[in-house]
């Protein structure tokens, strides 16, 4: 065997043996491969070292151990990139690198375990062989696209040459990142290496790359049906796949997310070009994709998301061995639960009502068996970790109790000062209240720094957002570990301070006040509903108090009314809906009426509430206008209130994660501060007093809007207001 160092840099090693290139992308100790330009700049040279030998049999890329490949490019440049040329010369220097993989006359291998992502995917496709270990640490996918860019560094072109049209864009479009047996099954590898407990994946991934390489091994090529050649080799065939991806993603999107379309663009004329000229046509529109105000919002909001995830970690072993209490079995105790076992926290479950705790079973097993990716044998051990109690007393061994009862502050403050004389005198104690003051509730529990809000949203299994509530006895303890617990769950946690509505709820009120005015003006409620989803909502606000159910919505509206005042006051419809019994969705009417056949407007709607006045003619940007500004007004007033600005925490991230993930502000729009930062004070001022004229008070702006247009900042400087 002859073996020879070539030492890179740090960043790509390479060493050759019995004839083949090993190319590891980083050493042992590396965590994340990310292709930044150190690392870009070392594959180039050990590439092109392999270039030069002629003696080589093969080249084989691995990752620097088993938990990594190459989880793409640095997203701290896609964000700094600020000019069309300057994004388009980044996507050619990736794509020259990886031509000249794609041009060597050896066999090449992409060996794979750990992530493969983005560029680490490009650079695997640019090899002849993709193998991949099957553990769950493999994950392969192009997500760009979720980051408002296309792939840049030859996904466009590559996938679709591999795959067919139709089978590349159904993953660039959604973004997927897959296991590796999925990746497997929709051809994106070329062969799945079973991992053995005992033996180091990377050995055996090198050992099968060895027999491909010395044809020791062969690899079936799956056929690909003539309707899938005819549909990708052909250019009508391509251009009917085109127009019908474009139809789905107008469909689905309302066009707000420009790189689906550009990415339909330039796989679909790519695969007509040769090779080069369609990576020339790719590196141009990823120029173009990377400057748009879609890109660099979502990837604000995905370096949010980063940080709040990373707080799981930084909890870390306190988390270890940790037992959960919730008490309360209902809507929000059963989800709650649910995500804990999915986790595999230990819950116990307390219920005063032996119904609802069977309920809650049923709901916890229905909910686990839906979990894609958790096993069967993970989920019939989840199971065994839920204890059913009707007693608190079963709590005594639980760090941690999470309190989601009705919502009533006497029957709260009661069962709290309960469970703390159960639990150990450190055990943290937290509210799931959606209204009520923590540091009311806190007030009755001996050693109250360890009383928290936890406030999860419905249903709590698939909602993203958890408020972290601090009452003003709690402690930095229980902060930590409600967060790091939260993040753990697979959820983005806030820290805010105890004010009425917390943060979600009061940006949320305002818009859904609203929505109430407009109605009792006459709009329509299809034209206030679709005016909210034509700037980019999920749904629209009477779509939502239907959802989130008219008697909750109504106790919501009356607290922050109470607390705020004229500015979140009007039209009380949900309350005078929920007192006839018209809960939402819940109770099958509401704003809508819900049948199996669909819903439709409630068409006794003006009847029941009152309304005389017709207003059919008013524009949908005002409508949506008129909704989203509220909105903006309450966030700047969350943000210069220091409501979200606990010390080491940046204030305008937390609104803006909490608007995308709680309230489903438009991801695009990067969250309620930097849409302001958007339109910018100046403009927000005159638009505000536009309607300030026309509707009143409510529309005033908020101080720290006019004083920073007056100084000309922005809403991510701080600045000085008379209280
Ligand atoms: P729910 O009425 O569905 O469930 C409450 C459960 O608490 C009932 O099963 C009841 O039997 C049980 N309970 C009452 N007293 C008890 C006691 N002393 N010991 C043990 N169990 C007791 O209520 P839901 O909707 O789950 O709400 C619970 C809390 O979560 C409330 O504070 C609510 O404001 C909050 N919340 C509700 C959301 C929703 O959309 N439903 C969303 C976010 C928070």
């Amino acid at each position: 065997m002859t073996e020879e160092s070539f030492n890179m840099e740090k960043a790509v090693r390479l060493s050759v043996e019995s004839d083949i290139a090993f190319l590891s992308l980083g050493g042992p100790e590396e965590k994340t491969v990310i292709l930044d330009a150190e690392r870009m700049a070392g594959l180039k040279e050990a590439v092109l070292a392999v270039q030069r030998r002629s003696d080589l049999k093969g080249l084989v890329i691995c990752g620097p151990n088993e938990n990594c490949f190459c989880a793409g490019a640095d997203i701290n440049v896609i964000r700094s990139v600020e000019s069309v040329p300057q994004g388009e010369a980044l996507a050619r220097e990736g794509q020259t690198v990886f031509q000249l993989i794609d041009d060597l006359p050896i066999p090449t291998v992409a060996a794979i375990c750990g992530p493969c992502i983005g560029g680490g995917f490009e650079m695997a496709l640019a090899c002849d062989y993709r193998i991949a270990a099957n553990t769950s640490r493999t994950k392969i996918g192009l997500p760009e696209t979720k980051l408002g860019i296309i792939p840049g560094f030859g996904g466009c072109q590559r996938l679709p040459r591999l795959l067919g049209l139709g089978n590349a864009l159904d993953i660039i479009l959604k973004g997927s990142v897959l296991p590796a047996a999925v990746a497997m099954k929709k051809g994106m590898v070329d062969l799945l290496v079973p991992v053995e407990d005992d033996i180091d994946s990377v050995v055996l991934l090198r050992q099968t790359a060895i027999q491909l390489i010395q044809g020791k091994r062969e690899l079936r090529k799956p056929q690909s049906s003539l309707r899938d050649t005819l549909l990708s080799k052909t250019s009508l065939g391509r251009m009917l796949v085109a127009r019908q991806a474009r139809q789905q993603i107008l469909g689905r999107t309302n066009g707000f997310y420009p790189a689906l379309l550009a990415a339909i663009d330039v796989c679909a004329r790519g695969l007509g070009m040769s090779l080069s000229d369609g990576l020339a046509l790719e590196a141009r529109m990823l120029g173009e994709m990377i400057v748009t105000r879609e890109c660099k919002s979502l990837v604000h909001v995905y370096f949010l998301t980063e940080a709040a995830s990373k707080l799981g970690k930084i909890a870390g072993d306190s988390l270890a061995g940790l037992r959960v209490g919730v008490v309360g079995g209902g809507v929000m105790g059963a989800g709650i639960a649910a995500v804990h076992l999915m986790q595999g926290i230990p819950v116990v479950l307390v219920d005063i009502n032996s119904d609802v705790r069977m309920r809650a079973q049923k709901h916890i097993e229905t909910s686990l068996s839906r979990q894609r990716g958790m096993g069967d044998a993970a989920k019939s051990d989840a199971l065994k970790k839920l204890q059913l109690a009707a007693d608190l007393s079963a709590l005594a061994d639980c760090g941690l109790v999470i309190e989601a009862i009705p919502e009533n502050i006497e029957l709260k403050k009661k069962v709290l000062g309960d469970i703390a004389a159960v639990v150990a005198s450190d055990a943290i104690i937290c509210s799931n209240t959606s209204s009520l003051s923590v540091t009311e509730i806190a007030s009755v529990v001996p050693r109250s720094e360890r009383v928290i809000g936890m406030h999860f949203f419905n249903p709590a299994e698939k909602m993203p957002l958890v408020e972290i509530i601090c009452a003003s006895q709690t402690g930095e303890r229980a902060i930590a570990l409600t967060a790091g617990l939260s993040a753990r769950l697979g959820k983005y946690p806030i820290v805010v301070e105890d004010v009425p509505g917390f943060l979600v709820n009061r940006v949320l009120s305002p818009y859904l006040m609203e929505a109430a005015h407009l109605l009792g003006e006459g709009v329509p409620v299809e034209l206030i509903d679709k005016a909210a989803t034509s700037f980019g909502m999920p749904m629209g606000p009477l779509r939502l108090l239907d959802e989130i159910g008219l008697d909750v919505a109504a106790k919501v509206a009356s607290v922050v009314a109470g607390a705020y005042g004229e500015r979140m006051e009007g039209p009380r419809f949900a309350e005078s809906l929920a007192s006839k019994g018209i809960l939402g969705r819940k109770s099958g009417k509401g704003f809508y009426v819900y049948s199996q056949t669909g819903d439709k407007v409630n068409h006794e709607l003006a009847m029941l509430l009152g309304i005389t006045a017709s207003r059919r003619n008013v524009s949908s940007a005002e409508v949506s206008e008129r909704l989203v500004l509220p909105m903006l007004n309450e966030a700047v007033r969350v943000l210069d209130e220091g409501v979200a600005g606990a010390p080491g925490r940046d204030a305008a991230g937390q609104i803006d994660l909490g608007s995308v993930m709680g309230t489903g502000f438009a991801p695009f729009r990067g969250g309620l501060i930097q849409y302001a930062e958007t339109i910018g004070a100046k403009q927000l001022v005159e638009k505000f007093m536009h309607y300030e004229s026309q509707y009143g008070m409510r529309y005033a702006p908020a101080p720290g809007i006019v004083a920073r247009a007056s100084l000309g900042i922005s809403f991510y400087e701080s600045v000085k207001l008379d209280s």
